[in-house]
């Protein structure tokens, strides 16, 4: 399995992340090895797309270990993608990730701001003869299911970070009930009656169902036809769960490879 050396403190800034950031890298890291591998002899161009991308390289809470970040990570794939379209909101980790990506990849397009606006620029530097991979990892809901739609315009694999346990379920009583224009209504888009099914669903069915009316949501109005899923926690506590969203049945069969065998070594079965 392709695996890169750890990264090193090159003095520019690192902001410090929750542990569990390491498996969603796992499985990121194998994803797009897997996919490069899979896709360059099939399409004119690779791109990789991370609209929330942090500053490159992270630092572990619990283990204190440096890690590289998702657009670092892209970066360095075995088999390059032609481009990378990155987007950050914050000014410390945009210039951060500017210096480390250039070091690494050339040419990489970085925009500084809120993605769901950078989302059009980004679209629009992208050719039709292509294909590329988004992944999509805010920290709450923050992506707009708006900015899932804008993307759709080309042609794109997503591994999207959803957000069940850590906001939406969190919250929805006491922050999103009340306010018909609240993060959980921009994410899941219109006409998705979320209100309704968590008040009615309970409490331990009510992630697998918020996901369900999440990819219903995404078949009806992206074009999605093939989910895989991850779910990721810490120290049993879930947190959020990685959805990989294809246009083709390949990009399911890629994912299930990948995801076979856990961080922890662990392979699953198919009777899990
Ligand atoms: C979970 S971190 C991303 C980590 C990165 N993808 C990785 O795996 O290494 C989420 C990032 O999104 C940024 N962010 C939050 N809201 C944003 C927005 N609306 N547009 C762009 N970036 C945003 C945060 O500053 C943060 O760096």
């Amino acid at each position: 399995m392709f695996q890169l050396p750890p990264p090193k403190d090159d003095g520019l800034y690192i902001p410090t992340v929750g542990q569990h950031s390491k498996a969603k890298h796992y499985f990121l890291t194998r994803y797009i090895d897997a996919f490069t591998t899979a896709m360059k002899d099939k399409w004119g161009e690779l791109h990789y797309i991370d609209l929330f991308a942090g500053a490159g390289i992270e630092k572990l809470r619990d283990s204190k270990e440096l890690n590289w970040g998702s657009p670092m990570i892209a970066a360095q794939a075995r088999f390059p993608f032609n481009r990378l379209h990155l987007c950050e909101k914050s000014k410390r980790k945009f210039d951060a990730l500017k210096s480390r990506i250039q070091e690494k990849h050339p040419n990489p397009q970085v925009l500084h701001g809120d993605a769901n606006i950078g989302i059009h620029e980004i679209v629009s530097d992208i050719g039709q003869n292509s294909l590329s991979l988004a992944f999509l990892d805010p920290y709450g809901l923050h992506l707009a299911y708006e900015t899932l739609r804008s993307l759709s315009a080309v042609r794109t694999d997503l591994i999207i970070f959803f957000p069940d346990h850590l906001d939406a379920l969190r919250n929805w009583e006491h922050n999103y009930l009340d306010n018909p224009n609240s993060n959980l209504d921009r994410c899941l888009g219109p006409g998705a009656d979320w209100r309704s099914l968590l008040d009615k669903t309970p409490a331990e069915y009510r992630a697998e169902r918020l996901r369900n009316l999440y990819v219903s949501q995404l078949k009806a109005h992206s074009g999605y036809s093939y989910f895989e899923y991850e779910r990721i926690s810490h120290k049993k506590h879930p947190l959020y769960i990685l959805i990989l969203c294809g246009r083709h049945k390949l990009a399911a069969e890629l994912w299930r490879k990948i995801a076979e065998k856990k961080p922890d070594g662990q392979r699953t079965f198919p009777f899990d």
